[in-house]
């Protein structure tokens, strides 16, 4: 099944209910990992909202995201104990090796970067998370080494 017709599933659901377009749009994303661009029209047909409106909500919250992610997301802290201790330096490394910026996904899809305001874990900073996984007092080679590390176990 297209993820555009699972998203038709996902809204059903809130048919009829404009005012929860965004609890809708957080199930599809949590469903799928991304709200598909191309189903902005369905979603607005279904709640019962102008497709403008859809498209609004979407470009207004960072969290959503309409390009479906890498098999891994790269999470780096940006926060400010992170920034201080070279948080800036470690995301030039990881845009270099990855050939992306902040929100992008590597052109083979295994990899999406995404920048993030504090992972909880300051007391390891500079840090990041890979899915699940934290990666703590990090330097602009270790946070290459862990994204060829998970190339390799991929490989
Ligand atoms: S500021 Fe980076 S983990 Fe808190």
């Amino acid at each position: 099944m297209s993820d555009t017709k699972r998203v038709v599933e996902l809204v059903e659901p809130f048919a009829g209910r404009p005012g929860e377009l965004i609890q809708a749009l957080h199930r599809v994303q949590s469903e799928l990992g991304y709200v598909p661009s191309g189903s902005k029209q369905s979603v607005a047909e279904i709640v019962g909202v102008p497709p403008a409106e859809v498209h609004g909500v979407l470009t207004f919250y960072h969290f959503f995201r309409t390009e479906a992610p890498g098999q891994h997301t790269i999470r780096l802290c940006l926060g400010t104990a992170c920034h201080v201790r070279g948080a800036d330096r470690v995301l030039q490394a990881l845009m270099d090796e990855l050939k992306v910026g902040i929100g992008g996904t590597t052109e083979d899809g295994v990899f999406t970067l995404e920048g993030v305001r504090c992972l909880g874990a300051c007391g390891l900073a500079p840090v990041m998370m890979v899915d699940e996984e934290v990666h703590g007092r990090l330097d602009p080679g270790k946070a290459r080494s862990v994204v060829r590390d998970h190339r390799t176990a991929r490989g």
